[in-house]
């Protein structure tokens, strides 16, 4: 990656205004129930605090419309996750992350301090990327440094108007964000081969893209999932009640037909593990080629699941996006079991192997594998971005 990382900038006596992606999923009591995303910033933060900086930290958490402060969507409850995990008070403003209090609480920090602000995202400003706003938020720090890559595919104030506020030589990755370009940017341009993506998930509109950029740089893409059904009805299969985007039919059959031109071979599942309804417990059979009219195909079935195990078994590379069944309700967990099992083997075996997307990460969790693969990314928009090809505007600003 052709940036400065954060280790690399003297952060001696400076504040280093660092954004992180901290938007971390809550219970209904406003609890974290998942707090990789801020785990996974700590040696971003560790490598300022530990060389004499200050630490000041901006997220968003949520979608709050930018109308002001919404009590349930403060970023109080993240300041003291970070606190515990650095062991630490981490200094934090509720109300507002700009304003005459953030700035004095800022002034009073010491080397080796850690404060976070208040959520971007009660600000008109962030999402509309406003330059008076970026320039208050900018005035906060002597150095900037991006560290949110979950966040990097939007170009909102935080991401890339307060980057431009500083010099080139005063803006820097952090050691996160430049983990996860070069694990996607390596696999995508210099893959060991063969090189296998797997996709997944409901909607295949969501995909198509990324499908369409994949083909002639991928040996194998292996499709399961609900999106799987929308590319069967565009080879003429029946896929009975299954999950269905009709009118991106002809865009898959495209897609299918532009494949045959490259060197990626897609496949599609064979047999499928079928349904009346989604629910745990339902009776269930196997359906080979067609479902019938009355059935839902709700996972890859086993022939599918061992033909894809064979070709990542083989593969010198993997990249998945999103769960091959509804693997929150067994028994359709039962393929994207099996692949991910097969996944972590390959990793055993020396293949580079990537997951992005919040639900292949949840599903890694649920079967207990999330620490044998190579990499599993902090950011479901954002490396879907980059399997689409399209540059991400906050690592762009930072080149
Ligand atoms: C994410 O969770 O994908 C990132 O934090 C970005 O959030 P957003 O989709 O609300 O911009």
């Amino acid at each position: 990656m052709s940036v400065m990382t954060i280790d690399q900038l003297d952060v001696q006596d400076k504040s280093v205004l660092t954004r992180v992606d901290f938007n971390v999923p809550l219970d209904g009591d406003g609890l974290i129930t998942d707090d990789r995303r801020i785990r996974m910033a700590l040696p971003t933060i560790r490598s300022i605090i530990d060389r004499g900086g200050r630490a000041i930290l901006m997220s968003h958490l949520g979608r709050p419309s930018g109308t002001g402060y919404q009590p349930e969507l403060g970023l109080e409850v993240v300041a003291q996750r970070l606190g515990t995990l650095l062991e630490t008070t981490v200094k934090h403003v509720p109300g507002s992350c700009v304003g005459s209090d953030v700035i004095e609480a800022a002034q009073h920090l010491g080397n080796g301090d850690v404060m976070l602000l208040e959520n971007l995202r009660f600000e008109a400003g962030e999402k509309g990327g406003d330059h008076d706003f970026a320039g208050e938020l900018s005035r906060l720090g002597d150095l900037y440094c991006n560290d949110a890559f979950g966040t990097s595919h939007r170009a909102d104030a935080s991401m890339v108007a307060v980057a431009e506020c500083f010099q080139p030589d005063e803006r820097a990755a952090g050691l996160l964000l430049a983990k996860e370009i070069h694990f996607l940017s390596d696999a995508i341009e210099s893959p060991v081969r063969p090189f296998v993506a797997i996709t997944g998930g409901a909607k295949v509109s969501d995909k198509l893209k990324a499908l369409e950029n994949l083909l002639g740089k991928v040996d194998h893409l292996l499709v399961g999932g609900a999106m799987a059904y929308t590319l069967l009805q565009a080879t003429g299969r029946s896929v009975g009640r299954s999950l269905l985007e009709p009118e991106m039919v002809e865009r898959a059959a495209q897609i299918l037909a532009r494949s045959e031109q490259t060197c990626t071979s897609i496949h599609l599942p064979t047999d499928h593990v079928c349904a009346e309804t989604l629910q745990p417990g339902v009776a269930t059979c196997i359906c080979d080629g067609d479902i019938p009219e009355e059935m839902m195909g709700l996972d890859i079935g086993p022939a599918t699941a061992d033909r894809f195990c064979e070709l990542v078994s083989a593969a010198g590379t993997v990249v998945w996006n999103g769960p091959l069944g509804a693997f929150e309700t067994p028994p359709f967990d039962a393929g994207t079991r099996m692949v991910a099992q097969s996944v972590a083997e390959a990793t055993e075996r020396g293949a580079v192997t990537i997951l992005g997307g919040g639900d292949t990460a949840a599903a890694a969790a649920t079967f207990s594998l999330d620490d044998r693969f190579s990499h599993i990314s902090t950011g479901g928009g954002a490396s879907l971005q980059m399997l689409e090809g399209e540059p991400l505007p906050g690592v762009e600003v930072l080149r």
